[in-house]
């Protein structure tokens, strides 16, 4: 069956995302954003790659949101990267009103759609694009866990000097710096982290994930990191589109999961053809939970100043 994909916003994210997803021949893709001429002009370069990297995907650029029609999933890129300095409100300030609008118009167009939110501050903006959609909570997600959990083992792996692949971890929380690792979750091929890595620098890697954005944002001077959010992102579409079931961390709407409610935060779950099909209740640490939780009201706190 012949799968759609559109990405909103033809930035960096976006462009490298439409660009993974073509040569993954995992769907055809449309390219959107405001900006005339740029989404066609990306989208053109990437098709006459098709013959090279042997691509048998579509992919177009328009300014038109009419043409999200009929995609099985929408991502959201549209929208400011943080510049140094910057804090998650004045981030939220900025991409809030973009996001509200960009939503209401596909929900239009692609009503049947599943939103995977890329635009930071992710949870804040993975909530108001729930909210404002009025999609069940299933077929709204986030793309943050992925993310953090991947730079977690990078990090991790470099340290060891070991396959990044052999690396398991599953980053919790909101995205960015107050993300939760779960350590009963960390190990090498099985081995308690813990036991190979003492705690002083496990802690200073940690807290190099925590920053990883901010990190990459302070060397670039403008923009934001790009290459390692995309891949996150076609984890989560490709688990979508191949229904594979897959257990990844992605931002989701809480109903009571670990004592925590009517926000979105990065939990474990289970994806498939119809979004999230399962949010997972692991056992955390008290420390591991009072972190969850400080995560759920930093989100909501920041929801709420958006008034929109
Ligand atoms: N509709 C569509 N596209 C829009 C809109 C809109 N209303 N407003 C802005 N855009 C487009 C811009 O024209 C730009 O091409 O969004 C694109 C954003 O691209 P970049 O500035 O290159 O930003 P990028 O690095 O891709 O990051 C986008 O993803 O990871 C997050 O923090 C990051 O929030 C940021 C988002």
């Amino acid at each position: 069956m012949k799968r759609k994909v559109s990405v909103i916003g033809a930035g960096f994210v976006g462009t490298m995302t439409a660009q993974r997803i073509v040569e993954k021949n995992l769907a055809d893709v449309v390219l959107l954003d405001i900006v005339e001429g740029l989404p066609q002009g990306k989208a053109l370069d990437i098709m006459q790659s098709a013959p090279v990297e042997g691509f048998d995907r579509k992919i177009t650029g328009s300014n038109d949101f009419a043409e999200t029609e009929h995609s099985d999933i929408v991502v959201f890129t549209a929208g400011f990267p943080r510049t140094p300095g910057m804090n998650r409100e004045e981030l939220a300030m900025k991409n809030g009103g973009i996001v509200k609008s960009v939503v209401e118009t596909v929900a239009r167009h692609a009503p049947d759609c599943i939103i995977i939110m890329v635009t930071n501050p992710l949870d804040v903006m993975t909530h108001l694009a729930w909210k404002t959609s009025g999609f069940p909570a299933k077929r709204v997600m986030g793309m943050g866990g992925v993310l953090d959990s991947a730079r977690y083992r990078a990090f991790l792996a470099e340290e060891l000097n070991v396959s990044a692949k052999d690396i398991e971890t599953m980053v919790l929380g909101s995205h960015g710096d107050t993300m939760v690792p779960v350590d009963t979750h960390t190990t090498l091929k099985g081995i308690p982290i813990s036991r190979l890595i003492e705690k002083e620098r496990l802690d200073a890697i940690i807290e190099r994930t925590k920053n990883g954005g901010a990190e990459i944002v302070s060397l670039l001077k403008s923009g934001s990191a790009w290459h390692a959010p995309s891949s996150s992102v076609i984890a989560m579409v490709d688990a979508i589109l191949g229904d594979s079931k897959r257990i990844l961390p992605a931002s989701a709407y809480l109903t009571g999961q670990y004592g925590i409610e009517d926000v979105h935060i990065g939990v474990p779950v289970k994806l498939g053809a119809s979004g999230i099909e399962e949010i997972y209740e692991t056992a955390l640490s008290n420390e591991e939970l009072k972190g969850l939780k400080r995560s759920a009201d930093a989100v909501r706190e920041t929801f709420e100043k958006l008034q929109i």
